[in-house]
């Protein structure tokens, strides 16, 4: 069967990573979290920063020494800065304040994007991020974007964090996913928009297998034309 690309994009914390898994793994596709990319470079401009400021323009020009893999180890996608694991250390605090700043710096996201772009070549994958359907792959067979108020899509990040170790207040969180949902929409680069023929759903009443149902349907749809 014809393999596609699939987009899913949408403000931060809705389900986007939870759902591309679920739909890689029921199509034999690779999933590939384009944040954890924006998030690695994030994490290498901490490394070298003084007071965790990061020197911007410094990252910018070190970006040739920057080194992003992933591995897949049963469903578990890894993520490798410079032959670093680093699949922990990108989901901290320090990290989700700075990584849509370092997300609005254009030479980064020409430097994501083709790489991004390259691991679709042979499609067959599930990408999920913010501008995947409008930059990346504008051509992708299926676009999705997730959306859902602030105070739910807070209250699933903060569960998460707790889950995984991570101890911060619900009130930073959502301030944390309003700020980021700000600097995602009004920078300049590329803005976090619904590309005009991506299916728009929002999640903030749906269950994770709702969600799942209506994606694997419109996919399921797609791949019938092309059989
Ligand atoms: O999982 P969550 O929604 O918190 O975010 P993420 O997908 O890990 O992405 C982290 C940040 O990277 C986002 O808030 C964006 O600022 C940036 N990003 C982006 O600009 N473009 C993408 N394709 C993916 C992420």
């Amino acid at each position: 069967m014809k393999k596609i690309i699939i987009a899913i994009d949408g403000y931060a914390a809705t389900g986007k990573s939870t759902q591309a898994k679920k739909l890689a793994h029921a199509l034999g596709y690779t999933y590939i979290d384009s944040g954890a990319m924006y998030r690695a470079v994030t994490l290498f401009g901490l490394q070298r920063s003084k007071d965790k400021v990061i020197d911007l323009d410094g990252l910018v020009r070190s970006l040739n020494k920057i080194d992003i893999r992933f591995k897949y180890n049963e469903e578990i996608q890894q993520t490798f800065l410079n032959g670093q694991d680093v699949t922990t250390a990108i989901r901290t605090v320090e990290v989700n304040n700075k990584v849509s700043q370092v997300a609005t710096l254009a030479p980064v996201r020409t430097f994501l994007v083709k790489q991004q772009q390259r691991l679709g070549m042979n499609k067959g994958i599930v990408m999920d991020g913010r501008d995947i359907g409008t930059v990346v792959f504008p051509n992708a067979e299926c676009k999705f974007f997730l959306i859902a108020s602030p105070k739910i899509r807070a209250q699933r990040r903060y569960k998460e964090q707790i889950e995984s170790g991570i101890y911060e207040s619900y009130d930073d969180v959502l301030e944390n996913v309003k700020k980021r949902d700000h600097q995602d929409r009004t920078r300049k680069t590329t803005p976090l928009k619904k590309a005009e023929d991506a299916i728009e759903i929002d999640v903030s009443n749906l269950t994770i297998e709702e969600v799942f149902h209506q994606l694997k349907t419109e996919v399921d749809i797609r791949l019938s034309y092309l059989k």
